[in-house]
């Protein structure tokens, strides 16, 4: 049985009908003093598919009774899938006295759950901090569907971590070229990006990264595009996270269109990670 967080409604459906499993019925109920009660009332199956992306410190509270909830209510397996994992990126401490987010969130979500399955986390490593077995999901090939016919495409990814994630998205393209940018940041909303050697003048771009936040890494590359005479310029990513103000952001940057997948379930996510959830699910 698919158990859906308040935060992955679209996705959980769309794993139901992936898997052909039944969808539960959730209540997610809020107590005046501010705690927070989610259930799972009619919860009747050996095995449940928690799905959260865990967006929210209430949403990594949300998957941690969920889990709770199916365990009391007779599953005897319990699988947790986080489709976008919040803190990730909190991975190491990197000062003295802070603490690795990443490895405290993994560390509570492990005791519910006997395998925890997650799509394209910033750095793969934070598998290690959970007490279970530990799955990633790569959903980059699908960036690629509702990409339009491009002209010449160049694949740009806005520093050398993301190439990968790039070079995936244009094999499934089936065509273009594959570059990245060198890119330093100041602050949350400060980028510097160095343009690269490609030669983008009157070609398609098509930028691709993990998560775009705040949508200054996007926005600043775009405008190196716009400097460069690129045709037009897609933004494409794995988690559209698209926090502040980003979307004025990258509009006023000059972007064609953003497309993400529904990890996070915005405007933007017009892909679907269900059918890579499922296939590892059945791996
Ligand atoms: C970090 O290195 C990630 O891969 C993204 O590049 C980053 O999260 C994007 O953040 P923002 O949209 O705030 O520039």
């Amino acid at each position: 049985m698919i158990v859906s967080a308040s935060t992955s409604q679209s996705l959980a459906s769309s794993l139901a009908a992936a898997l052909d499993e039944p969808l539960a019925a959730t209540e997610y109920e809020r107590f005046p003093d501010g705690e927070l009660r989610a259930s799972v009332p009619e919860f009747d199956a050996d095995r449940a598919v928690v799905v959260c992306a865990t967006t929210t410190s209430d949403a990594h509270l949300e998957a941690l009774q969920l889990q709770d909830a199916v365990r009391e209510a007779g599953a005897n397996e319990v699988v947790t899938v986080l489709p976008y994992m919040g803190y990730a990126r909190q991975d190491s401490a990197f000062e003295s006295g802070q603490p690795v987010s990443a490895r405290a969130v993994a560390r509570a979500l492990s005791t519910g759950t006997d395998r925890v399955l997650t799509v394209n986390p910033h750095e793969t490593g934070v598998c290690d901090f959970f007490d279970v077995p530990c799955t990633v999901v790569d959903a980059a090939g699908r960036l690629a569907a509702p990409l339009p016919d491009l002209d010449d495409p160049v694949f740009l990814a806005p520093d050398a971590g993301a190439r990968e994630l790039a070079t995936t998205v244009r094999d499934a393209y089936g065509v273009g070229s594959v570059d990245h940018f060198e890119k330093t940041r100041h602050s949350a909303t400060e980028v510097e990006i160095e343009p690269h050697a490609a030669d983008v003048a009157g070609r398609d771009a098509v930028l691709v990264d993990d998560i775009v936040a705040t949508g200054s890494t996007m926005a600043t590359a775009v405008s190196h595009l716009r400097e460069r005479d690129a045709a037009r310029a897609f933004v494409t990513c794995v988690h559209p996270v698209l926090a502040d103000t980003a979307r004025t952001r990258l509009a006023r940057a000059g972007v064609e269109a953003v497309h993400g997948t529904d990890t996070i379930e915005r405007a933007e996510s017009t892909v679907s990670v269900a059918p890579a959830i499922a296939d590892a699910l059945a791996e």
